[in-house]
């Protein structure tokens, strides 16, 4: 699941996007007092828009460069950075109050995505993290027919483990996807508080 991947993902693969940000964002972020947002795997940007509309300076990052280059080419009144960034290469070069993924895949080989994650996040700031809610065993198949089972992907709970003391978990729930994603209908949603 490398650039290459994704690029060949986002190249192959006719999508059409609805354009509406994630349920469980809107769930979890409506109402909360704006300020720096990170979206991570940002895809199409549909979340980035939502919290740019919201009123949070938004930086949004992809492994896929054909992602961003379509994200950013949807109109929007409001400014959005969007930049490539492997997160399980390389830390966001800033802190956020808000560190936002859905559905980002985090391999179990490469822990220094959770990491990332974790240390971007400001003090005062929140973590949101949602993922499919996967069975112990079968596998995500990718557009190339390429399976990467379950069992090598992080979950929330794993994520969870790594913030320790100085933490509030706000959300730590399973939630059924008002819309279902191929077999995906339910989401394990974490966010967090890191203490200010
Ligand atoms: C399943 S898609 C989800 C996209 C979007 N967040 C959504 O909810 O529709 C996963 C996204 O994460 C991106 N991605 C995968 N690995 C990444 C990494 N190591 N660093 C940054 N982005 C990554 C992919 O390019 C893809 O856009």
């Amino acid at each position: 699941m490398d650039q290459e991947f994704w690029d060949a993902m986002y190249t192959n693969v006719d999508f059409s996007w609805s354009g509406n940000p994630n349920g469980a964002l809107v769930d979890e972020i409506t109402g909360l007092p704006a300020g720096r947002a990170l979206d991570v795997g940002c895809g199409d940007g549909s979340d980035a828009r939502w919290l740019a509309a919201q009123g949070w300076r938004v930086t949004a990052v992809d492994i896929s460069q054909v992602a961003l280059d379509r994200a950013a080419a949807v109109q929007t009144p409001h400014e959005i950075t969007w930049r490539l960034l492997d997160l399980a290469k390389e830390a966001p070069a800033e802190t956020y109050d808000l560190v936002s993924a859905h559905y980002l895949p985090i391999l179990k080989s490469a822990p220094d995505t959770a990491k990332h994650l974790v240390e971007a996040v400001a003090p005062g700031g929140r973590l949101l993290l949602v993922a499919h809610d996967t069975p112990a065993e079968g596998a995500f198949h990718g557009h190339d027919g390429t399976e990467f089972p379950y069992a090598d992907f992080a979950s929330p709970a794993d994520v969870r483990a790594l913030l320790g003391d100085g933490w509030t978990i706000e959300t730590d729930v399973k939630r059924d996807r008002a819309l279902k994603a191929n077999n995906h209908h339910v989401d394990i949603i974490l966010r967090a508080r890191r203490d200010a």
